[in-house]
């Protein structure tokens, strides 16, 4: 990053503004085709280009032949990420800043956010969605069909069996918990795939849409893959690769990795095959920071899934297309999840993004190595936090009341009992329980190396561009930092909807015979 930026990005006059209104850029040559790939719960170690063990020969070379985008930032969580890749928004603006989406809830993304597929296709694009949902489906009007895409082929809620596509899932006030198939073909229950595999299901339809293209008109992709969520299931011949792997949680997981690569192959040679690819843009992006719970890696960063530690919220991406002008390099500039909103529609040719959005076009960044017009990022602002699964080394999780004990300090009217964190060039300041903190060891290693970790605080800074690890905690170094940058927090939570997290509708219920999916 150049003086001159880091000097822009310390002159705390210029963040006045709540939104950023984006400036959209035309490819000069017509409309690219877009395929997006999201994989799920992908570490930032589970990628070969970071760790020779995993092998995703698909990846690795995609990557080296396209951008690779080294300081990019996802949302800790499916529903979160998803949600700011399909509306360019913070979730703080949408009301749905806190978790994700259960089966029986009833909501969604608010039926007002005009969504990425509604946007591509007032340009002129023929949109397809394969894969998981996860943005609410508790009434017809919040599917992707109704929101968008022209074709969907996947299932709605976060996370079910590889093989029978069933989700199991506890209805409290029913008593029970149930089981029922969670799959389908635009908005028709899709039985008789029991047995397929959906990594290959998935990359099979998503290749069956890119052949049947008209290549007259632009193409919008969207494959939410549901690799490499848990469960940790896998056909045989991926994992036998993996032999070498101690863990079996690891293993598995390693072999999943290896599917999903050859889905991004299959998926990319036949858009080559189709004569689509010298017009392509090809993103791939995970949704968050691997689950260390089910064998995922964020080596050497801190905390995991479901953390505003780096760990959950730095991303692996990148780009690859014949169109980038800079093929082959690497890309530092801060980028997030949702500037793929303004970015895409900008290259689509529209003109039209004319709400409050919180992404920014960096199109330029990517294909050009310019700046980012990202100088800040907002992770999130979620006062009724709480962290899913225990995390190791009890002790260290900060009770609210010593976080509110910490608010004698100068706070900007900032509550720094509240989970919260913010980007601003090189600083992140976390406040309130960021999430589980552990530096979770390198697969196949014990945690011998970690010495003595300091206690929780409620209000943290670390120089993440230096210190990635978020080792070196330096508030007290840096006072005025932290001041700035918790005014931030207070503006940007000032402009906050109120968190829309209902009970659960027990008319989900699909009984025993039935499959997910709209109720009300
Ligand atoms: C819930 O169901 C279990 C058996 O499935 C039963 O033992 C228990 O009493 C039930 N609880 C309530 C509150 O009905
Ligand atoms: C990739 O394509 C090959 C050949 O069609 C197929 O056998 C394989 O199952 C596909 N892999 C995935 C993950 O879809
Ligand atoms: C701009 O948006 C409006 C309303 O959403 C739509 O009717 C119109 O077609 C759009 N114009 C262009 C050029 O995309
Ligand atoms: C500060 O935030 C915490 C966590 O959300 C909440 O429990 C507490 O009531 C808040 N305190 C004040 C003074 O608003
Ligand atoms: C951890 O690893 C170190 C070095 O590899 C080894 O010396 C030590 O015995 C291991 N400890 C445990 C508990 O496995």
């Amino acid at each position: 990053m150049s003086r001159t930026r880091e000097k822009l990005a310390m002159d705390f006059s210029l963040f006045t503004a709540v939104f950023c209104a984006s400036f959209p850029v035309s490819l000069a040559a017509g409309r690219p085709h877009v395929v997006f790939v999201l994989a799920d719960d992908f570490g930032w170690n589970d990628v070969g280009y970071h760790n020779s063990e995993i092998s995703t020969p698909n990846l690795d070379e995609l990557s080296a032949a396209g951008v690779r985008l080294e300081n990019y930032y996802v949302q800790p969580l499916c529903t979160p990420s998803r949600n700011q890749l399909m509306t360019g928004r913070y979730q703080i603006h949408t009301g749905m800043q806190h978790q994700i989406i259960w089966p029986c809830q009833p909501y969604c993304v608010p039926l007002a956010e005009k969504l990425l597929p509604q946007r591509m296709k007032e340009e002129g694009y023929a949109t397809h969605m394969v894969g998981k949902w996860h943005l609410g489906m508790y009434k017809k009007d919040c599917l992707p069909t109704r929101r968008g895409f022209d074709t969907y082929f996947g299932y709605l809620t976060g996370s079910e069996d590889y093989f029978t596509h069933v989700r199991c899932t506890r209805i409290s006030a029913l008593n029970l918990t149930r089981c029922a198939l969670d799959l389908r073909d635009g908005e028709e229950v899709a039985a008789g795939y029991k047995g397929d595999y959906s990594t290959e299901l998935f990359s099979q339809r998503a290749t069956d849409i890119i052949e049947k293209h008209n290549s007259d008109k632009p193409l919008f992709l969207y494959v939410a893959l549901q690799a490499v969520h848990s469960p940790l299931q896998v056909p045989e011949r991926y994992v036998a690769p993996y032999s070498f792997i101690q863990d079996p949680h690891r293993r598995l997981y390693a072999g999943m990795v290896s599917a999903m690569d050859e889905a991004v192959g299959n998926i990319t040679r036949t858009l080559r095959q189709a004569g689509l690819w010298d017009n392509t843009i090809l993103v791939f992006s995970t949704d968050n920071g691997g689950q260390t719970l089910s064998g995922g890696s964020n080596w050497p960063l801190r905390g995991r899934k479901w953390s505003l530690w780096e760990g959950g919220v730095r991303g692996v991406g990148f780009v690859a297309s014949p169109l980038l002008k800079r093929p082959g390099t690497v890309c530092r500039e801060l980028i997030h999840i949702s500037d793929w909103l303004p970015t895409l529609v900008g290259l689509a040719g529209g003109r039209n993004v004319t709400e409050p959005l919180d992404g920014f076009n960096v199109w330029n960044a990517i294909s050009k190595g310019f700046a980012s017009p990202r100088l800040e990022l907002l992770h999130n602002i979620d006062p009724l936090y709480n962290d899913i699964a225990p995390c190791p080394g009890t002790g260290r999780r900060l009770t609210l009341a010593q976080a509110a004990s910490g608010r004698s300090r100068a706070d900007a009217g900032f509550n720094v009992s509240i989970h919260a964190a913010i980007r601003s060039s090189n600083w992140k300041l976390l406040t309130g329980y960021p999430g589980c903190d552990v530096w979770f060891p390198r697969p196949g290693h014990n945690g011998s190396e970690s010495g003595p970790v300091d206690p929780l605080k409620p209000v943290m800074l670390f120089d993440v561009a230096k210190d990635p690890q978020e080792r070196n905690e330096v508030s007290a170094s840096f006072p005025a930092v932290v001041e700035y940058l918790l005014g931030r927090l207070h503006q940007h939570q000032r402009s906050a909807l109120p968190i829309n997290f209902p009970d659960e509708d027990p008319r989900c219920d699909p009984g025993p015979a039935g499959a997910w999916g709209p109720w009300a």
